[in-house]
């Protein structure tokens, strides 16, 4: 009879996806019962083969003597014993390794758990983190519907399921929107069966027409898409698949501009904030709504680092929630002294003059400087001139629509009246009650102290050319 004495000295057996040639070894996660990891060198004999020992022994916490490679259908499909273990000992640490914050797999938009948070995405600093950003041929997006209580990274490979992603808010944040958009695009050109040309533009035309359908207001989604366009239409006569990697490329690089502009304007305005600042934030304009370091909290985020905030007032911002969900989350990960309060407690505080300054992100600025932002804003923008608050808006040139004179034509999105009437999954109103749920008001230019960007701070009146 087999006891689990007799299993245990048998050892379990598990199947591994083996990924050459890869910049690091590390794993990758569980997927369907198979471990997945990546090792720099091809998975032969002998040095090749103590990568996967090694990872294999790492994601089971064994020894790695106890680990044999058996064999398998191919290189890259290999089958493992690992002495000591039973198979049910194997299918239990799988489970315990799939709960959050582990390990991430790569799918369809798959569920993919997050490697060890804080999380280090492919950029040069520790602690850097990112909504956005392409691994293994997938855009990768953290779904922020579910923070703070889960981190959890989504993996796309068709521009379709971006624009889902887009108009459910798994990315969101108008900088962020732009740089999935246009990873959107590349993903339309590697998706595209086309073998002329103008084939693989009429399938381009259609996923950024597609892309373009999400959401209204943010112009960072227009102007990407309209910048993928123009590096499609100047590859005229340059093999498909060269146009496929330079489409590619040009989201790299809307994804690092975005980045660099944030950072530079970070800088710009940390300049603007005065020693031990109270400073109000409405909504997420941090790491979240961008490729990375954040706006209106990239401003914060660099007046933090050279000591100067005393606290962050963080607006909740109902009804989705930005602010207590997202911003509170990015501030508490780094350590950014901050306080939730309730949309209503902004007048009182500026009354008691417990606020230096409201620094807010933008969704699209008009030549005048009238500026779209979360629904609220101008509300925080009349308080302040009236408390002699300094009101300032922090966004990337990207947000600047040179073709709109005034806030006046700004297209601002309507979302679902369910937003209103309940408070997570909690009803909070009749089912019946009409609603009213516009995503963005207006702020005058008039009302707002200096817009900053990367190319330094502007003040009324505004002339950005
Ligand atoms: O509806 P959202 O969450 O996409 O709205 C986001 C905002 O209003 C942000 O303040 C704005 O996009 C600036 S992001 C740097």
């Amino acid at each position: 009879m087999r006891t689990p004495a007799s299993r245990r000295a048998e050892g379990a057996l598990l199947r591994l996806r083996v990924q050459p040639r890869a910049s690091r070894d590390e794993i990758l996660g569980w997927q369907d019962g198979v471990l997945r990891v990546r090792v720099t060198a091809p998975p032969v004999e002998g040095a090749a083969n103590a990568a996967v020992v090694a990872l294999v022994a790492r994601a089971l916490r064994v020894a790695p003597a106890t680990v044999h490679v058996v064999g398998g259908k191919s290189s890259r499909d290999k089958r493992v014993r690992v002495a000591g273990l039973t198979d049910a000992d194997v299918r239990t640490r799988r489970r315990r390794e799939e709960q959050p914050g582990q390990a991430c797999a790569r799918g369809r938009p798959d569920r993919c758990r997050r490697a060890n948070p804080p999380r280090v995405k492919p950029d040069n600093s520790d602690n850097f983190l990112s909504p956005v950003w392409w691994a293994d041929d997938r855009l990768m997006l953290v779904d922020q519907r579910l923070l703070p209580a889960e981190e959890l990274d989504r993996a796309y490979g068709r521009w379709e399921d971006v624009a889902d992603a887009i108009r459910t808010l798994v990315v969101r944040g108008a900088p962020a929107i732009g740089v999935a958009a246009a990873f959107g695009v590349a993903l339309a050109a590697r998706q595209s069966r086309a073998t002329t040309f103008d084939a693989l533009l009429g399938d381009l035309e259609a996923a950024i027409k597609g892309l373009a359908a999400t959401r209204p207001t943010a112009v960072n989604l227009f102007w990407a898409l309209e910048r993928m366009r123009r590096v499609a239409l100047a590859s005229v006569g340059v093999p498909l698949d060269r146009v496929t990697a330079r489409l590619l490329t040009e989201a790299q690089a809307i994804r690092d501009e975005d980045i660099a502009a944030n950072r530079a304007l970070g800088t710009h305005g940390a300049a603007l904030v005065p020693a031990n600042a109270r400073i109000l934030t409405h909504c997420n304009a941090g790491a979240l709504a961008t490729a990375g370091f954040g706006t209106a909290l990239g401003v914060i985020r660099a007046a933090h680092a050279q000591g100067r905030v005393d606290r962050v007032w963080v607006d909740e911002t109902r009804p989705v929630m930005q602010g207590s969900r997202l911003t509170a989350w990015e501030c508490a990960r780094e350590g950014i002294p901050h306080t939730l309060i309730a949309d209503v407690v902004a007048a009182s505080l500026m009354a008691r003059g417990q606020v230096d300054l409201i620094v807010t992100g933008a969704d699209r600025i008009a030549t005048n400087g009238d500026t779209a932002n979360k629904i609220g804003t101008y509300a925080l923008a009349v308080l302040g001139r009236h408390h002699r608050v300094p009101f300032y808006v922090a966004a990337p040139f990207s947000t600047i629509d040179p073709a709109l004179a005034s806030g006046e034509h700004i297209p601002i999105e309507e979302r679902d009246p369910a937003e209103v009437r309940r408070v997570g999954a909690q009803q909070t109103a009749p089912a019946t009650s009409p609603v009213f749920n516009p995503a963005f008001d207006v702020t005058p230019a008039a009302l707002i102290t200096a817009i900053i960007t990367e190319r330094g701070v502007f003040r009324p009146p505004y002339d950005f050319a």
